[in-house]
């Protein structure tokens, strides 16, 4: 049951959640699987609704910075001064966890990650739960993320108690992840806050591995469409992504900014997989550092194994 973000309809989804259901919550990056973070039977629930390895930890969600503290060890010092420049917004810092953080949340790491969305329904179901909410990407195991309602899979929402629609996401992809659980920063994962962002605000230098593993499930099968996708310089009459005005209708113009870009990402990646065509193409974007989350989302879409 897909929902609009009413006061009314948030409490409803507040209850859910506070009974150990599961709830499709839109965010600021990309749609969310939510369930409280504390509570391990829910949490089980995520990963079997995602058929995703207990191996690979979720996100935990909390509605301010202050809160992180109940979580996970907050002494590194880029702490305090990343929440307080990046959150509410598309930034989650892995941290030491404390106990109460259930090793299933976790996949059975002695790390906890934790972000303060930036969405109004986000972070209004939040306060109104009172408690955090682990919420990975509302996709099934290796399929695209979801940026809009209309994406959502059939079985997910089969399963969900209910989805709260909060329109297109912002953003568009997924977080940038930090690690700051040992010594320095470390990013796990690329997002639209880039390394050169954090590291300005932090006056240090930032580790940035262009394809890093260090993300567990950060896995090159993630983010793939279902139809074969490659990367093409020029794509004339082929089907796909490029930048100039579409040809015909199995090809859709891309904006040649990258915010832009990133935001309609998943959702042209969606459109095109409906288009059942045996294959599709890209145009590659420049090879610029404010491109590199993209990029990092587009060799993840054309992998193939
Ligand atoms: O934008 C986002 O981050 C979205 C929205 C819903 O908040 N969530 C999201 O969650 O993308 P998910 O589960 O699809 O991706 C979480 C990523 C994974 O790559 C996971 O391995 C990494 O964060 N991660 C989570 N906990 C971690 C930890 N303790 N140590 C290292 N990486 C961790
Ligand atoms: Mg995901």
């Amino acid at each position: 049951m897909i929902l609009n973000p009413n006061a009314e309809n948030i409490t409803r989804a507040a209850s859910e959640l506070r009974n150990g259901n599961l709830v499709i919550i839109p965010t600021e990056t990309v749609y969310g699987l939510a369930a409280l973070a504390l509570d391990p039977a829910a949490v089980a629930k995520i990963f079997e609704a995602k058929g995703r390895p207990a191996t690979n930890p979720l996100i935990v969600h909390i509605a301010e910075a202050s809160q992180a503290a109940d979580l996970a060890e907050v002494n590194h010092a880029a702490f305090a001064i990343l929440s307080s420049r990046f959150w509410p917004g598309p930034l989650t810092m892995v941290l030491p966890k404390k106990d109460n953080v259930p090793d299933v949340t976790t996949g059975g790491l002695d790390t906890v990650a934790v972000r303060v969305p930036n969405h109004p329904v986000a972070l209004a179901l939040l306060t109104e739960v009172g408690a955090p909410l682990a919420a990975p990407s509302a996709n099934r195991y290796t399929a695209l993320s979801p940026s809009k309602v209309q994406h959502l899979d059939a079985q997910l929402l089969e399963i969900v108690a209910l989805v709260i629609d909060g329109g297109p996401c912002r953003i568009g992809i997924e977080s940038t992840v930090v690690d700051l659980s040992g010594e320095g920063v470390k990013v796990l994962r690329p997002g639209m806050i880039s390394a050169a962002e954090i590291a300005v605000a932090l006056g240090e230098k930032v580790d940035s591995h262009a394809d890093s593993p260090l993300s567990p499930g950060h896995s090159q099968k993630h983010y793939a469409p279902r139809t074969k996708v490659s990367i093409t310089t020029d794509l004339g009459s082929k089907p796909g992504l490029s930048f100039g005005e579409p040809q015909n209708e199995t090809q859709i113009q891309m904006p040649s900014d990258p915010a832009a870009y990133a935001q309609e990402l998943y959702d042209s990646l969606a459109t095109m997989d409906q288009f059942a065509l045996p294959e599709f193409f890209i145009v590659a974007p420049p090879e610029t550092a404010e491109w590199h989350a993209i990029w990092d989302r587009l060799r993840k879409a054309v992998s193939s194994d």
